[in-house]
């Protein structure tokens, strides 16, 4: 049946209810070059006022799948699992992740996506290992998850292409932050990979898209809601982004991170949170009974050089050249890597996720417009972190760059991301919640 396009926009922006066949219909012509962006940016904008009911949202997920096509892994057997966070500063935890989990013989086809404002991207931290392709052909996926059990890809154009133009055009539009719109983009994908369960990290906070914490529950339930009504068991953990992960944020620096992590070395915290998604991949896998009895595989992963020895494995498959990995100095340094030195002297009782992205994007680690590309070599290295005590004079952080930037610009940036106090703040929960078919808990 065909709809008048305009009736579809008006009926969303008087706040009533559109069926599944009115949005598959919307979602479809705008895939299909049918529909123009000015129209599909009326509806988005109407979306993100007045919102999409629960029916909605899974409709307008059906709709973003259907516009490709869904990839049959059937034929590879056990659960094939992929985790896929909403966004943030630092967030290497994929890169640690997947080869951990598939190194314990659980199969993870994962999709990732690029640097999104002052969010990183997977695709873009892999890209900074030289030679490594992300852009793949489906067969090329479908051999590489049953060789090596493990693929870390880019979209292809078979997968959700709708969601493909309707990110690209709501990144223009400002309808980034809206619930419904974000679940139904993420969903979409993963669901398009061919994975049986899925592991969320969605995150909060000043680097986060979702600014509180309410915020992200209702997110996180919204995505667990499309992944069970798809039945695909999912888990979300409601996580903190208002300091950075770790003390690397930029491309090649955040994978000097995760192979230090894969090494049996590097920050707590971001250790912490790679073996804790792991731990539920592989408890939604079966391959564990609990998320705890899945901590203690996924630290034994490390500890033996399996996991690391996984990543070592995919780099190759993926065409990554094997001597920056193995001898990570080779790759060198931006042309730039200037200290800041602490003009204050106390503790560190706040550290601004959100100020180090935008900064990390100066630098050259992210995208200032879509058509740019990133600085592999750019990025920031912290020194100090949220809750250390640090004297007048000591490094606070290298910022890392090949352009010739203003210092003076430079250092106010860092001072304005950093509150101090003459005691420490009161530690917040990293990870605050659990998420799954069975309600909400609090994680401890
Ligand atoms: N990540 C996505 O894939 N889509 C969104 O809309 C936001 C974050």
């Amino acid at each position: 049946m065909d709809y008048q396009i305009v009736d579809l926009i008006r009926k969303k922006r008087d706040n009533n209810t559109l069926s599944g066949n009115e949005i598959r219909y919307l979602v479809h012509q705008y895939a299909k070059g049918c529909l123009p962006d000015y129209q599909m940016s009326a509806f988005l904008m109407a979306a993100f006022l007045n919102g999409l009911n629960d029916e909605e949202s899974t409709s307008l997920t059906h709709a973003m799948l259907s516009s490709g096509s869904v990839l049959d892994l059937s034929h590879i057997p056990g659960v094939k699992v992929d985790k896929h966070s909403t966004g943030g500063v630092g967030d290497k935890l994929s890169l640690i992740l997947a080869p951990i989990v598939a190194s314990l013989g659980v199969r993870v086809p994962m999709v990732s996506g690029r640097g999104l404002g002052h969010t990183g991207g997977t695709l873009d931290k892999l890209e900074s290992i030289p030679g490594f392709r992300v852009d793949i052909s489906l067969k090329k996926y479908v051999e590489l998850v049953e060789k090596h059990g493990l693929v870390l890809a880019g979209q292809t154009n078979e997968m959700a292409p709708a969601d493909k133009k309707m990110y690209a055009l709501r990144d223009v539009t400002a309808t980034v932050e809206s619930i419904p719109l974000i679940a139904g983009s993420i969903m979409s994908k993963k669901l398009a990979e061919g994975i049986d369960a899925l592991v969320l990290d969605v995150k909060y906070g000043s680097g986060a898209f979702m600014k509180t914490h309410t915020r992200a529950i209702e997110l996180a339930q919204t995505l667990v809601d499309i992944g069970e009504s798809f039945k695909k068991p999912t888990i979300a953990f409601i996580s903190s982004m208002e300091t950075p992960t770790g003390l690397a944020i930029g491309n090649w620096l955040e994978v000097l991170e995760s192979i230090d992590v894969l090494q049996g070395n590097g920050p707590s915290d971001t250790l912490h949170q790679s073996t804790l998604l792991s731990g539920a991949m592989l408890l939604l896998a079966g391959t564990v009974p609990t998320i705890e009895a899945g901590i203690i595989e996924a630290k034994k992963a490390i500890s033996s050089g399996k996991a690391f020895q996984k990543f070592r494995e995919i780099v190759q498959a993926q065409g990554g050249d094997l001597s920056y990995i193995d001898r990570p100095d080779s790759r060198g340094t931006a042309k730039h890597c200037y200290p800041i030195l602490s003009s204050n002297q106390g503790y560190i009782t706040r550290l601004d996720a959100y100020l180090l992205g935008t900064l990390s994007v100066r630098l050259g680690a992210g995208r200032q417009q879509k058509e740019h590309d990133v600085d592999p070599l750019a990025g920031i290295r912290l020194e100090k972190k949220l809750g250390d005590y640090v004297q007048k004079g000591e490094t606070l952080m290298t910022l890392h760059t090949n352009k010739d930037l203003d210092l003076d610009e430079l250092e106010r940036w860092v001072f304005s991301s950093i509150q101090w106090g003459a005691s420490q703040a009161e530690p917040q929960p990293l990870i605050s919640h659990i998420l799954d078919k069975n309600g909400l808990r609090a994680y401890s």
